[in-house]
């Protein structure tokens, strides 16, 4: 960590301090945006993300910026610096899961609008042009892959990857289509590394380390990876009454072992950090007076290390696999999504945290245990990440919450960041 006190280029640059009001109003709005129910639903390639992008669009043309979208439909900001070349950017996702909260990715969207006003009304000169993006589709709640967006971004999509499907039967070819982009051309057209020179990612923690530690303030150094399934159980399905429990094929009560086994298998002494939840349970024809034919369920494996991910999804796939055959229940395993963990470079995340000794923020390192946008845009150019802390741990909840205070405090971070690696950067070319 280091000790020396630079003057920070926002002091140079006259940088206004973050207004959380500003941020507070602008997380109200955007929660608008949202299907019918609790929480907020806006979720990966709909008219209502579209609705969202736009949202963002307008505010960023309102301070000085360009904005296009990309073949992926990832909303871009440019900012241009005193010169051209490779960018400076921040941003994260407007999309949702089902019956989320406000804070999941809306923060750092927000965060980099509100950097983009400040720099604006400070009027604030770059060496280089900065750019504010808000990635489509990083929640895997609709296809299962997290990270759509960005992931195309990368060049880390295949085209078989476009067939995947929704709970609907919708593919995400189909619902890119339906919005005016083409699947196929995103593939081909990833971001170019020449184009970029680093990126930083404000996001709530969706964890409780900051909140108990009492820190307004995470680096981070890793993020997790996730290893997605869908398993289908397959079971004879028949009247609850005339059927006798002897020589049942229950795919539910093979169900319920397998979700049991799945945590077991992260409970163990050699798997400690890992995580393994079945998220959603579907069940078939789901009437109280016929035995349950078939259940399909999604598993979603989580780790720090790569290799331990897999080994621990696959050996939990066999376990159900060997459950089933003891029940008389065929098991079929789709793979819905998989991605590895990102150790995030340490230069950039020095950049932050020595801005955040010369600012006074206390901060601490951490890692990530969801994923995030900046562990595909980590292929493309150094990323980084700061945290702000989640009421009560939660997310992916309506009940998450994070205050206007503390993420004024994580943009003013993320401003004064972004300046400092800047100026150390230099002019391009
Ligand atoms: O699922 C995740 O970890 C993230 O919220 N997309
Ligand atoms: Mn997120
Ligand atoms: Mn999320």
């Amino acid at each position: 960590m280091s000790t020396a006190t630079q003057p920070n280029p926002a002091e140079l640059a006259g940088l206004p301090a973050a207004d959380p009001d500003w941020l507070g109003r602008a997380i109200d709005e955007v929660a608008e945006l949202t299907e019918p129910g609790t929480g907020v639903t806006r979720l990966a390639y709909t008219p209502l993300e579209r609705e969202a992008h736009t949202w963002f669009a307008e505010h960023m043309t309102k301070v000085g910026c360009t904005v296009r979208t990309d073949a992926a439909g990832n909303t871009i900001a440019t900012r241009p610096g005193r010169t051209d070349g490779p960018a400076i950017g921040t941003g994260s996702h407007l999309d949702s899961v089902y019956g989320a909260g406000r804070f999941d990715g809306i923060a750092g969207s927000v965060a980099a609008m509100e950097v983009a006003r400040m720099l604006d009304a400070g009027d604030v000169e770059t060496n280089r042009p900065l750019r504010f993006v808000i990635f489509a589709g990083e929640e895997g709640a609709r296809f299962g892959q997290a990270c759509l967006g960005s992931k195309l971004a990368a060049g880390l999509t295949s085209p078989a990857e476009l067939d995947r499907v929704d709970r609907d039967g919708v593919t995400l070819a189909d619902a890119m289509a339906a919005l005016g982009f083409d699947g196929r051309t995103a593939v081909a057209n990833p971001w170019r590394p020449e184009d970029w020179a680093a990126f930083i990612e404000l996001h709530v923690e969706q964890g409780s380390v900051l909140e108990t530690a009492g820190l307004p303030v995470g680096v981070v150094d890793l993020i997790s990876g996730s290893t997605r399934v869908e398993l289908t159980l397959r079971g004879r399905p028949s009247h609850t009454g005339g059927t006798p429990m002897l020589g049942r094929a229950d795919a539910l009560a093979a169900a319920a072992e397998c979700v049991l086994l799945a945590e077991q298998e992260v409970l163990g002494p050699t798997a400690r950090g890992a995580r393994a939840t079945v998220g959603r349970l579907t069940v078939t024809p789901n009437s109280i007076t016929t035995i349950p034919g078939q259940v399909t369920l999604s598993l979603d494996v989580r780790d720090v290390d790569a290799d331990r991910q897999r080994l621990l999804t696959a050996s939990i796939v066999a376990k159900v696999h060997a459950a089933g055959r003891s029940r008389g229940v065929e098991v079929s395993v789709r793979v819905l999504g998989d991605t590895s963990p990102v150790v995030l470079p340490l230069w950039l995340r020095e950049t932050i945290t020595s801005t955040a000794v010369d600012s006074g923020v206390p901060y601490r390192i951490l890692t990530s245990g969801a994923s995030h946008d900046s562990q595909m845009v980590n292929r493309v150019t150094p990323a980084a990440m700061i945290f702000v802390p989640s009421r009560n741990g939660l997310s992916h909840v309506p009940e998450e919450f994070t205050s206007s205070a503390d993420i004024a405090t994580g943009v003013d971070l993320l401003a004064r960041s972004m300046l400092r690696l800047d100026a150390r950067l230099g002019p391009a070319g």
